[in-house]
């Protein structure tokens, strides 16, 4: 019997749910008016995207669906986030502060603000679990700081960071609070009005969505300066012709996880200390990276002493899964956030990256538990490995 590789690589993305394919189809068929026309298909394509908009907005506790900006992804989103509100904020300040562990979209429009306007920016760093202090966030503040981001949770040890803690810092101060939050809305797990959060960059693709499509969400009364003009959709905030089918998926994608039609985060935590608990068994001196119990229920970053992540998942076709470096792939650095936690670049190129999702059984994950084990006892067997 032919058997499927198995996936364990949620965190990068998620297979697409059925039934989000099956809300798409009438709008990539005979649903294919543009939003912005008054006749009967435009109407009924405005409806759709403002259904959508409202969906996604239940998914994160937000009371007015027009705090929702549709975007082509969490990369977008952060770009018009940080580079959009730093801008409308220029005459107050130019100092942001965000964190040593954000995702690359994030520091990316951090250093367009740097390069291109003259912002400083300050760099937070974050203890072994890979959480940020919010009293350093304090520390770090300045009479011209305008904004702050920091991720919710991270993509590579999966740590989720206290929002909450850092918006009672901010909001007194009138600074806009930024959160990437592309890896938790999947488990229901962004609360914009308990957090406590002005922006928030999500992505359809990370909870079994369509590609190439996200949102921003800004808190009504929140400053921002458009980074994509034209013809005015989204409020002006966004111009181009809507992705009408994208964001139906989206929404569609949200509702299934409000509805309580996905199964729940507890599941795929239980397959993941599962896990977890027999590779720390089967393998000596293998460590778990990240926050104990405050991290993403389906993370699992795992050092293996010795051992070189990317030789053991190449000489692994039936696993497919990531290094802890994949987002530094092709440089040949080891990761960032491995090494923001205390990793030596050895350890940093020891450590796999295996993500849970809703799709994950129990035969994958004992089957993955045998599988990694077992290379790695061959790897450590080497003449190279003994040294
Ligand atoms: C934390 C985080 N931010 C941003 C992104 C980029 O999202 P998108 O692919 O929607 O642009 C990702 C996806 O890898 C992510 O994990």
């Amino acid at each position: 019997m032919i058997t499927e590789p198995i996936y364990l690589d949620h965190q990068a993305t998620t297979p697409l749910d059925e039934r989000v394919l099956e809300a798409m189809l009438p709008y990539l068929t005979h649903e294919y008016g543009n939003p912005s026309s008054p006749h009967i298909y435009g109407q009924a394509a405005a409806r759709a995207v403002h259904s959508a908009r409202r969906r996604v907005a239940d998914l994160i506790g937000a009371t007015n669906e027009l705090e929702i900006v549709f975007t082509s992804g969490a990369t977008e989103a952060d770009q018009l986030a940080i580079v959009g509100s730093a801008l409308a904020a220029r005459p107050r300040g130019g100092h942001l502060v965000t964190t040593v562990i954000e995702h690359k979209a994030v520091l990316a429009a951090c250093q367009r603000l740097i390069d291109h306007n003259g912002y400083t920016c300050t760099r937070v760093g974050v203890d072994r679990h890979g959480r940020v202090h919010p009293a350093d966030i304090a520390a770090a503040l300045t009479p011209h700081t305008v904004l702050v981001s920091v991720m919710h949770a991270n993509n590579e040890i999966g740590t989720l960071q206290q929002l909450s803690a850092i918006a009672e810092i901010t909001a007194p101060r009138g600074i806009v609070l930024h959160t990437d939050a592309a890896q938790s809305i999947g488990y229901g797990l962004l609360d914009i009005a308990e957090l406590g959060i002005d922006l928030a960059s999500m992505s359809a693709h990370k909870l079994h969505g369509p590609k190439g499509i996200g949102a921003l969400y800004i808190r009504g009364g929140t400053r921002i300066t458009a980074q994509q003009t034209g013809g005015g959709q989204e409020r002006g905030l966004r111009a181009g012709t809507p992705n009408v089918p994208a964001i139906v998926g989206f929404g569609a994608a949200a509702h299934l996880i409000t509805a309580d039609a996905v199964p729940p985060p507890s599941r795929v935590r239980a397959l993941r200390d599962r896990l977890q608990d027999r590779l720390l068994v089967a393998i000596p001196g293998a460590s778990v990276n990240g926050h104990p119990h405050r991290r993403l229920p389906g993370n699992l970053s795992l050092t293996l002493p010795g051992i070189e992540a990317a030789d053991l998942l190449g000489r692994l076709p039936d696993i497919a899964a990531s290094t802890g470096s994949a987002c530094n792939t092709g440089s040949g650095d080891p990761s960032d956030v491995l090494t923001a936690i205390g990793l030596t670049r050895a350890q940093a190129r020891a450590t796999l990256r295996l993500s849970l999702g809703r799709t994950t059984t129990e035969t994958d994950i004992d089957r993955a538990a045998h599988l990694i084990a077992r290379t790695a006892h061959t790897m450590a067997a080497e003449p190279a490995h003994m040294a």
